[in-house]
């Protein structure tokens, strides 16, 4: 099953390479298991209750300039403590868009209650509906495809629902049938619980709703160790598909952005206060926070080890200059969700140009961004054979690959087997925030979460990836390896949305890693 669905999951050529992945996955696992081998990213069957392992997450930020001060000893225990409740610690921007705040609260007897709210606007000010979900959760094992998370299985046993404003009823009577199980929706009060699902009743008013808990499906727990400062959790889901009518069926393989425990989260943090509070009957309002004007001067690096669908961790590393129109971006790949083993490094480079705010998200800025450069370093040595066996004139200079040497994939136009191809074009959209600290943060567009570059407006994303932190506002300096000597005039843009080629490049390296540690 896991390999048909992993063919799903691509086209073409790496078909039969990720059918490969996958088949040398499950004979590793299998093997694992058989030696009892302490592997913990590879599953060994259902938890039992002795299970403890736990990783010890070292990363930090590779930002010289840094200022922050979250370094700190991280943990994620497999299989996670779920028990409590985890909250929300800002609006949270879904495709589509859809704006929300959660509280999600997990009970000993593996039941759970999952509360969310729905706004009308990005900065969750003006609540339209809530939504309670009950429900049963099972821990299964820890997953095959996004090492560090845990796979899991739910059970919904009813949803109820509470409109908060006849506008917002109006919205609802036009998107959903006239009638969800014992509920008309031309007669719902503001204000007052509706049943929208429950489990003699079929789902059609869900789907319509675009509604389901398939996040639930994947679940990591980190523990921050703060010192004197305490311990902080947090409680990453499932993410949610891109495409609207993938999302009630989609099986999640990277996360959200993660939910706090309420009696564990970062301080101050007047949102999680708010939404631990809120019931379904009282939504919070979230208070109008500063809005920074779009300043992207400087460099911005990602806060921790980030993990997307497909079995993708890396962290970001991106300077911009306005007065050039330039950027560089450096996406660090490791092979584990600690961002301890690093597969190599993607290093793009071009131009940019601001358009409108965005219509669609208040606060967002449209962006068209231009790559004219790309670099790739290995960083070990199945990366390196597999690059260095390609055609000469189809990916950098062939047979010239080396452990940590940089090849310039421009005079080849990109590179066949990594699927980079140029020139490319990408429609983007940004957003910048301040932090607890009041520390600028940079919120990029979410990725299609089938693979695929937003090349056209219309494919122009309408949420976010994880926050970048600026490094200094004073030290903004170009970083390292920065090569601003071209001109925005003269380049024939080029090359392929980054994002997407790294998804394809370690869909190819992680065939010829996995292969080559079978061999051992
Ligand atoms: C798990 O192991 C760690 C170190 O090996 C230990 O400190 C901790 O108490 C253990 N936790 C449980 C729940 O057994
Ligand atoms: C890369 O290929 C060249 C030419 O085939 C070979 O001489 C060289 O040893 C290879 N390098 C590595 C690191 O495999």
């Amino acid at each position: 099953m896991k390999c048909a669905e992993a063919g799903n999951m691509s086209s073409g050529p790496l078909s039969h390479l990720l059918r490969g992945v996958w088949l040398l996955w499950f004979w590793q696992a299998v093997f694992a298991a058989g030696t009892g081998s302490k592997l913990w990213e590879v599953p060994t069957g259902p938890f039992t209750s002795s299970s403890n392992l736990s990783e010890s997450l070292q990363w930090e930020p590779h930002c010289q300039y840094s200022h922050l001060q979250d370094r700190a000893r991280i943990t994620a225990d497999l299989p996670p403590t779920l028990d409590g409740t985890w909250v929300s610690t800002r609006c949270e921007v879904r495709p589509g868009p859809e704006f929300l705040t959660r509280s999600y609260t997990f009970h000993p007897t593996r039941h759970f209650q999952a509360l969310q709210h729905y706004y009308t606007d990005s900065g969750c000010e003006d609540p339209a509906y809530s939504l309670m979900t009950r429900g049963k959760l099972r821990l299964r094992q820890a997953s095959w495809i996004t090492r560090g998370g845990t796979e899991a299985e739910h059970h919904i046993s009813k949803v109820g629902i509470v409109v908060h404003s006849l506008a917002a009823k109006q919205r609802l009577v036009s998107r959903l049938p006239p009638s969800c199980v014992g509920l008309t929706l031309g007669r719902m009060v503001p204000g007052k619980l509706y049943e929208l699902y429950n489990t003699r009743a079929g789902r059609g008013c869900l789907a319509a709703l675009g509604f389901s808990m398939m996040e639930m499906g994947l679940i990591r727990v980190e523990t921050q160790h703060r010192g004197h400062e305490g311990k902080v959790q947090e409680l990453f889901l499932g993410d949610i598909h891109t495409e609207w009518t993938q999302r009630t069926h989609h099986r999640p393989t990277g996360y959200q952005q993660p939910l706090q425990n309420a009696m564990h989260h970062i301080h101050p943090c007047p949102v999680c206060a708010l939404v631990y509070r809120s019931s379904e009957q009282r939504p919070p309002v979230l208070p109008r926070g500063p809005v920074p004007s779009l300043a992207l001067a400087g460099r911005w690096v990602s806060q921790r080890c980030e993990t997307r669908p497909t079995i993708l961790f890396l962290t970001r590393d991106f300077t911009f200059d306005p007065d050039q129109h330039s950027w560089e971006g450096v996406y660090h790949h490791y092979l584990d969700a600690a961002c301890s083993q690093p597969t190599f490094t993607l290093r793009a480079s071009g131009h940019y140009a601001q358009g409108n705010p965005s219509a669609k998200v208040s606060g967002a800025t449209e962006f068209v961004f231009k790559v004219t450069q790309v670099g790739v370093t290995a960083l070990d040595q199945p990366t390196v054979k597999l690059l260095n066996g390609t055609r000469p004139g189809k990916c950098g200079r062939a047979g010239g690959w080396e452990v940590g040497v940089e090849q310039d994939l421009t005079p080849t136009d990109g590179c066949t087997v990594l699927g980079i191809k140029l020139p490319h074009k990408e429609y983007e959209l940004f957003k910048t925030e301040l932090n607890h600290r009041k520390h600028p943060l940079l919120l990029i567009g979410e990725r299609p979460t089938d693979g695929s570059s937003p090349d056209r407006p219309q494919r122009r994303p309408t949420s976010f990836q994880a926050p970048l932190v600026l490094c200094s506002g004073g030290e903004s300096q170009p970083s390292h390896r920065y090569r601003s000597g071209f001109n925005s005039k003269q380049v024939q843009l080029a090359v392929s949305g980054t994002e997407q080629l790294v998804q394809l490049v370690l869909l190819v390296l992680g065939s010829a890693l996995y292969s080559c540690f079978c061999v051992y």
